[in-house]
């Protein structure tokens, strides 16, 4: 069953007590309603850290996406070291941050999960333009994961990558679910969400998420907020009844429209 987690670039690059206890807070309702799949990468500045204190004393109720973002494989270890310490000496998906270096990283990695530390590998890439060497990574056969862009507005993982997934079994996490935040700028009216109160959606962001998920291809939705009352209203949009091709067809044009 797909799931709604959370993303933390930008948002959980905050250091001093009162902003990293709001980030505190984001973790205690994200956990509360099982979006407990919490992507980082050493690129966010202070979001690792954050988020390993946010997650201190109950570590074993969360999902640890991070990732590795070094163009060298020393500058990758100390990375991977800092990373073990925030999260308990263990991370449940270890990606490989715009493919940087993936050749060095890759057997640290590897290593990394036959001991037991890292549970799954991964690739991810914003641009399209570097989704064809994404796709060559993924037909290595020594990932599971990949993480991409993909909401009604940015859709080019349609034609490459989606179908390679769904072929090669691999995991699918879906980084940027609102464009980041820019399809949030413009909402549309309530009457417009109406038809599809059916399918438990509530609010513009539900839709989106709704709209992804729905893809059976997709497996997790990473949108990010500092808001810790969103994160109620975005794990809204986890559960069934799926979109079917009508709805899905129906929140593409609203998009357009925005
Ligand atoms: N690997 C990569 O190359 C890569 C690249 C980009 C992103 N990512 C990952 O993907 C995550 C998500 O992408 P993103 O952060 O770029 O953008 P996003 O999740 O598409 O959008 C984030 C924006 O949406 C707003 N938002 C969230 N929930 C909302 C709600 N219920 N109602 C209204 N607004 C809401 C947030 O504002 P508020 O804070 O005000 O709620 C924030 O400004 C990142 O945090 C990161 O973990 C990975």
């Amino acid at each position: 069953m797909p799931v709604v987690g959370m993303g933390t670039w930008r948002t959980f690059n905050v250091r001093g007590s009162a902003p990293e206890s709001n980030a505190c807070a984001v973790v205690d309702h994200a956990l509360a309603v099982r979006a407990n799949f919490f992507d980082s990468s050493p690129m966010y500045g202070e979001a690792e850290r954050v988020l390993g204190r946010a997650l201190e004393g109950r570590r074993d109720a969360a999902i640890v996406a991070t990732k590795v973002w070094a163009g060298s494989p020393a500058e990758g270890r100390a990375q991977i070291k800092r990373a073990m310490l925030f999260f308990g000496g263990r991370i449940d998906l270890y990606q490989i941050h715009n493919l940087v270096s993936w050749r060095d990283h890759l057997p640290v990695l590897e290593k990394l999960k036959e001991s037991g530390q890292v549970a799954a590998i991964g690739a991810t890439h914003y641009s399209a333009g570097a989704f064809g060497d994404l796709a060559g990574v993924m037909r290595t056969g020594r990932i599971t994961a990949v993480q991409i862009p993909y909401n009604p507005v940015q859709r080019e993982v349609e034609s490459t990558i989606l179908p390679l997934a769904a072929e090669l079994g691999l995991g699918v996490v879906v980084m940027r679910p609102f464009g980041e935040g820019a399809l949030m700028r413009r909402v549309p009216p309530e009457t417009d969400l109406k038809p599809l109160a059916a399918f438990g959606v509530r609010s513009w962001p539900q839709a989106l998420l709704k709209w992804i998920l729905s893809d059976p291809r997709c497996h997790v939705a990473i949108p990010a907020t500092l808001n810790p009352g969103r994160m109620d209203e975005n794990a809204g949009a986890g559960s069934p009844p799926w979109f079917g091709p009508d709805e899905r067809a129906y929140v593409s044009r609203l998009s357009g429209r925005i």
